[in-house]
């Protein structure tokens, strides 16, 4: 998996779940000497914090994010993606709860039969990031599970793996469900990617079903022939990308997420679809909107922009994509975005490439079409 950029140096404000579970572990004196693995600390605050309570803990970081895996706290950890195996024993086990249930249902299958029976496991959220569904996963696939009172708006969860019943590990338990597979509906109006199977990683956007804005796209993806560089940016499970794929044989794609799930996903789910020969020379890239490619390199840009970023609403990372996209494309490349139509893409697209067309539009979508001039 390719990566690149710089780490990012600005450190966020202190977070009450992080400031929680450290309290927590300062104050019971808990041992991290052993194997400590940190799932999901978004921020990097968590494994700063572990490595000043005890300057011999050398925390593994796990986390599906790239930008996550950036910060300068996560510098300070050894860092593997959420697809990557895990350790082969965890000794303390730190949950920053996610906001995808579908990621720790994963995550606790992959590492539950990694803990021992005096293994620690804490889990820290905000309160309204914990559910009994989450309390429920701890239940059936680490043990009994009990949470604490809320301290400024965070909870902790304590998880005993020593009391897990001994069939959670046996032939009959709970299977991790992950991946999933879906076929996208045969319906004329989705082109290429009609009756296609579509792989899923825990964690990755819409990954039970298709989007209904991904869906507007492919009901209108541009008609492009010729050996020309297409990128899927923000690629999720590669659905769009794989449709132009398809559409057009001449073309080379790059598939390009923040979230390593995603990266996997589209690489399964175009493996899937082309011959081995089409595979291999297509690519599949983590990082940061467009970052990672060269200036003047891409013939068509295809983006569905996220819009919420750690649940703030924001359109900073669409922004990020749009003077990206400038970047990397050749004169005349083309770059086409679906979003809702209240987020006004079209005055900001303007504002970057001088021009923007709105080729389609129902009563929530428009489709956008910039051209680099
Ligand atoms: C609305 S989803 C679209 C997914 C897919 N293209 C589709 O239409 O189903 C937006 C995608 O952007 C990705 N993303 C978010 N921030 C990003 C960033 N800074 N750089 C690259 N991709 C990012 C998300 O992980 C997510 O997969």
């Amino acid at each position: 998996m390719t990566s690149t950029t710089p780490a990012d140096e600005s450190r966020p404000a202190p977070d009450a779940a992080d400031d929680y579970v450290l309290r927590h572990l300062a104050e019971t004196a808990v041992d991290l000497t052993g194997t400590v693995v940190v799932l999901g600390d978004r921020t990097g605050e968590l494994v700063r914090g572990l490595v000043t309570l005890d300057e011999s803990c050398h925390p593994l970081l796990i986390t599906d994010s790239y930008l996550a895996s950036r910060t300068s706290g996560a510098q300070l950890a050894q860092v593997l993606t959420t697809q990557d195996e895990p350790p082969e024993r965890i000794d303390v086990l730190v949950v920053r709860i996610p906001k995808s249930l579908a990621l720790l249902e994963d995550q606790l299958h992959r590492l539950a039969p990694r803990l021992r029976p005096d293994s620690m496991v804490v889990g820290t959220g905000k309160a309204t990031e914990i559910h009994t569904s989450t309390l429920t996963l701890f239940e059936q696939l680490v043990g009994p599970t009990r949470t604490s009172l809320a301290v400024r708006k965070a909870r902790l969860i304590f998880s005993a793996p020593a009391g897990r019943p001994a069939e959670a590990l046996e032939p009959g338990a709970p299977e991790n469900p992950w991946p999933l597979r879906y076929q996208l509906p045969v319906d004329k109006y989705l082109g290429a990617a009609a009756g296609r199977t579509v792989v899923n990683y825990a964690g990755v956007f819409c990954a039970d079903r298709l989007d209904i804005g991904t869906r507007f796209m492919l009901e209108n993806l541009p008609v492009r022939r010729g050996a020309e560089r297409v990128v899927d940016l923000g690629c999720g499970n590669g659905v769009l990308g794989l449709a132009a794929a398809v559409a057009n044989p001449a073309a080379r794609l790059t598939f390009l997420d923040e979230s390593f799930p995603a990266v996997a996903s589209a690489r399964a789910t175009f493996a899937e679809n082309v011959p081995v020969e089409r595979y291999e020379q297509a690519e599949f890239v983590a990082g940061d909107a467009l970052t990672p490619l060269s200036t003047a390199s891409v013939d068509l840009v295809l983006n569905n922009p996220p819009f919420h970023a750690h649940r703030a609403t924001s359109d900073e990372t669409a922004w990020r994509m749009f003077t990206g996209a400038r970047r990397v494309l050749r004169p005349g490349g083309e770059l086409w975005v679906v979003a809702n139509r209240h987020l006004g893409y079209h005055g900001k697209l303007r504002r970057v490439f001088g021009n923007c067309e709105t080729v389609a539009g129902n009563a929530k979508f428009v489709i956008l079409r910039a051209v680099r001039k």
